[in-house]
């Protein structure tokens, strides 16, 4: 039976083309007779009613921008038994029938539970790390690493200029998605994630060394937050190889900015299919993207995957970044 009233909400970091998600969860409900409710500060926002009802114009002029309109946060609260039933009390006072969770794995857990209690979800993969064991594809990983290219691409600038080694440090959570990726996207000459043990001499240093024979003279090394360190790479690369060498951190600025179209448009489309999976009374399942397609599963099968590296891409990577 169709659900009379629905919630969306953001959880966890928040990531570019969240707010498309849910600008399409809003429309689409609405164009389906529903009434959407908007929860603000995610899991937060539905322990402490601080809920608002969306129309047509409440996501207006929001499809372009990054961040959240309704608000993000951690709840340490909601993973216990006291947190979820507060949760379902203001979830049956509003008359919330089933909730659209966008956020990462941990949100997915959160969804669970509501599920569980009562309340079917369905999560949407928000994160910019591209970590979601069930889907090929995360609502702001493609902006993510535009943005990091971009800012790779203007370093490169000083470092060419100086004839230097920049290791920059891209965020990624403990994958290395974001730094395999944007890594290519520059042109790195060494890309290290933590998904695949390093030795300094082996991938770095000799790498260094093999390009200058060959006449580069500026290096840049691409390290993913899980693995971090970069300061102290820095001083070893410049005490061993003699090359000034300097280390950035990228940091939040990854989050941030205006959604590619990939995102804008595979946010949309996911947005569209979470609605249509409640309007049809089906709960508990995740939207993924599988084989470039959009599917559901249900969000235990979806916890329980692995989502393996991208190893081939990776060898490659270190095939002709030389
Ligand atoms: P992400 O969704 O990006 O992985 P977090 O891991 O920070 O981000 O999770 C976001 C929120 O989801 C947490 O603050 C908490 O409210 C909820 N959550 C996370 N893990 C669980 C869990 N095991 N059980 C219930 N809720 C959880
Ligand atoms: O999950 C997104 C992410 O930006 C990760 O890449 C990073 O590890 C983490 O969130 C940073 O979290 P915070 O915003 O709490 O510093």
């Amino acid at each position: 039976m169709s659900m009379k009233t629905i919630g969306v909400l953001t959880s966890g970091g928040d990531a570019p083309g969240m707010n498309a998600a849910i600008r399409a969860v809003v429309r689409t409900g609405l164009a389906r007779g529903m009434r959407v409710m908007g929860i603000r500060r995610g899991y937060t926002g539905l322990i402490e009613d601080d809920i608002v009802e969306m129309n047509l114009r409440s996501v207006s002029d929001i499809i372009h921008r990054g961040g959240t309109v309704l608000y993000t946060a951690r709840c340490p609260e909601f993973k216990t038994e006291e947190g979820i039933n507060r949760a379902i009390e203001v979830c049956r006072k509003h008359g919330i029938e089933g909730v659209v969770v966008i956020g990462g794995d941990g949100s997915y857990r959160g969804a669970r539970d509501l599920s569980l209690h009562g309340i079917p979800c369905i999560g949407l993969p928000g994160t910019i790390d591209n970590d979601i064991s069930s889907t090929e594809y995360t609502i702001g990983f493609d902006t993510a690493i535009n943005t990091a290219m971009e800012m790779v691409d203007r370093l490169r600038d000083t470092t060419q200029s100086h004839a230097r080694c920049s290791i920059v440090e891209v965020m990624g959570r403990r994958a290395g998605f974001m730094a395999l990726h944007t890594g290519i996207a520059v042109g790195a000459t060494a890309i290290l994630v933590p998904e695949i043990p390093f030795d300094l001499e082996r991938d770095v240093i000799s790498r260094i060394h093999k390009t200058q024979e060959s006449g580069k003279k500026h290096f840049i090394i691409v390290v993913a937050e899980g693995v971090g360190h970069v300061d102290e790479m820095a001083k070893q690369i410049e005490s061993i190889c003699g090359i000034e060498s300097r280390a950035t951190i990228l940091g939040h600025v990854q989050r941030g900015g205006s959604p590619s179209v990939r995102d804008r448009v595979n946010a949309s489309a996911m947005g569209n299919k979470a609605v249509e999976l409640l309007e049809n009374g089906i709960g508990n399942r995740v939207v993924c993207l599988v084989d470039n397609k959009i599917v559901d599963k249900d969000i235990y099968e979806a916890l329980s995957e692995h989502k393996d590296y991208e190893f081939a891409l990776h060898k490659i990577a270190e095939e002709i970044s030389i």
